[in-house]
């Protein structure tokens, strides 16, 4: 791990909406090719903190992010346009959301901003994507029909290759199999643990033996009086054998620990 790059590093990041602050001087760092999941109590600002990491915040009116934000050793506020993060910073939220129009709209709805392609090349480089989340045979023969026709975990596939087709380094997935059904959150699995090996991935879920299974960094905040904070990062197999604070401990013996100790 450590010899691993950093991608995304927050440093004194904190997050306030009117009097609420939402998240207090978070600090962390996104390695290169592996998984962080990012465990924490309901309210803890997992799912603000992802939204820092690719602007979305600048969407919500009233919220004030303070302290540094960098990709790349860059300031993300300052140093680029959000369209040109869209393209190195990609999301997937915890609902499959689809697209108006067919399956093959939905693929190319990004990549126009970023890539240049011949009309000749598109069937191609769909077939490619299609195949990356293991989407091509359920699809390919209905690729101009509406995505709406698909099942939930198919759609999640296709959330996933609609941000992979712009192909970004980093991704956050925020609860992205909480929604879907064990065997698609199997399928959602294999492809997070394909996608590390070339990706810095931010996952976002209250599942602890999916953390076990698919993380190789967990950070565990907490939710006092509404303020998100980080209380310990490390491996899961130390912060599930021997977690170091009481908050962690107290959240983990909620859950069934002997589940997910390793
Ligand atoms: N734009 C906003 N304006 C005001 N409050 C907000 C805004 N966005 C988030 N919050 C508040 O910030 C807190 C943290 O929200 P967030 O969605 O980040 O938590 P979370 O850790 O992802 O929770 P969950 O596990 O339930 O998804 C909540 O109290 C939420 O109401
Ligand atoms: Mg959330």
């Amino acid at each position: 791990m450590t010899n691993k790059q950093t991608l995304v590093e927050l440093n004194h990041i904190s997050v306030t909406a009117g009097s609420h602050l939402i998240v207090d001087n978070v600090s962390l760092k996104i390695k290169e090719k592996s998984v962080t999941s990012l465990v924490g109590p309901s309210g803890a600002g997992k799912s603000t903190l992802l939204r820092v990491i690719n602007r979305l915040t600048d969407r919500e009116d009233g919220l004030r992010v303070e302290g540094q934000a960098c990709y790349r050793e860059k300031c993300i506020y300052t140093c680029c346009q959000v369209e040109d993060l869209r393209q190195y910073v990609g999301m997937v939220f915890q609902k499959p959301c689809v697209f108006p129009g067919s399956i093959e709209r939905n693929l190319l709805f990004g990549v126009r901003h970023h890539k240049k392609m011949n009309a000749s090349e598109i069937p191609f480089f769909l077939e490619k994507i299609l195949k990356q989340v293991h989407l091509w045979t359920e699809v390919k023969d209905r690729l101009k029909k509406s995505a709406s026709i698909l099942s939930m975990g198919q759609k999640q596939r296709l959330c996933f290759a609609r941000v992979l087709a712009v192909n970004p380094e980093v991704m956050l997935l925020d609860e992205p199999t909480a929604s879907l059904d064990p065997h698609s959150t199997h399928e959602i699995e294999s492809l997070i643990h394909e996608l590390k090996q070339e990706k810095a991935i931010v996952l976002v879920t209250h599942d602890l033996v999916q953390v076990r299974r698919v993380s190789d960094e967990l950070i565990f905040l907490s939710a006092v009086n509404g303020t998100g904070r980080v209380v310990e990062s490390g491996t899961p197999e130390r912060i599930f054998n021997r977690p170091e604070q009481e908050e962690t401990r107290h959240y983990l013996s909620r859950h069934r620990i002997e589940e997910v100790k390793l």
